[in-house]
């Protein structure tokens, strides 16, 4: 592949944050590595991280909130779980990562916790805004990807997978609410949240969100187009 982009050094001015988000089993881990992957292979430097986990912290966390075995987790506990994960990822990882590299992406964000925890659970939506603030430390997603499907296709897309977590086997009507979460976000914030049809091929996916990507990158003065740059000579 041609590498047509280049690092403006001078410039360079901290990373991007990106995020994907959507129902589990809508291709968002498929889509963050592919993308990690075309990031890398444009010459930029760029970490992809998952939540919840990511550190050492997190990772522990992540254990308790999906095994299965714990059905008797309150909301409320599930809800703090989460964002205690988060703020240990964005202060250990996101932060510095922000710092050192072009481009750092997650596998979902705080919008699963708005989707999952308020639409799913109905948590108030007002304490769930101001814990994931203070979680995210304030940092927000430059870019957020909803890959967006609807329940039938991401319960056939889990199911390929295997196990499912605790949130996974969450009943139908839960799963709607969530997709309806997300979709609520996606409009709420259309300058951030672009939705991807997840229906679609893998690779037409990681293209359209690697043309968005470019776009923000110039525009921020980390990467120029040379290709688009001559067209214009
Ligand atoms: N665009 C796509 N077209 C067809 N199959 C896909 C597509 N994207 C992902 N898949 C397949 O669907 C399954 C689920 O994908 P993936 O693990 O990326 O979903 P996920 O959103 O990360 O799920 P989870 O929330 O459970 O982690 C995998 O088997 C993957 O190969
Ligand atoms: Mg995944």
């Amino acid at each position: 592949m041609e590498l047509n982009i280049t690092k403006m050094n001078d410039k360079k001015t901290n990373g991007i944050f990106v995020t994907f988000e959507g129902i589990d089993g809508s291709g968002k881990s498929t889509q963050a590595s592919s993308l990690l992957r075309k990031v890398q292979e444009s010459g930029l430097n760029a970490v992809l991280f998952r939540e919840p986990g990511g550190t050492r912290i997190s990772e522990q966390i992540r254990q308790i909130l999906l095994s299965t075995k714990h059905t008797e987790m309150s909301s409320i506990t599930e809800v703090l779980l989460y964002s205690a994960a988060r703020a240990q990822l964005t202060e250990e990882m996101v932060i510095p990562g922000l710092r050192d590299n072009d481009v750092v992406i997650c596998d979902r964000y705080y919008d699963s916790t708005t989707a999952y925890q308020g639409y799913g659970r109905g948590i108030d939506m007002e304490f769930i805004s101001a814990l994931t603030k203070e979680a995210a430390r304030k940092i927000e997603p430059d870019l957020t990807f909803l890959v967006d499907v609807d329940a039938d296709l991401a319960e056939k897309r889990s199911s390929t997978i295997g196990r499912k977590d605790r949130i996974e086997l969450e009943n139908y009507e839960f799963k709607i609410r969530v997709i309806q979460g997300f979709r609520d976000l996606a409009e709420k914030f259309p300058d951030r949240i672009v939705i991807l049809d997840g229906s679609k091929e893998v690779e037409q996916l990681t293209e359209t969100a690697w043309k968005k990507i470019q776009t923000l990158l110039e525009k921020k003065g980390i990467i120029i187009n040379l290709e688009a740059n001559s067209e214009n000579i």
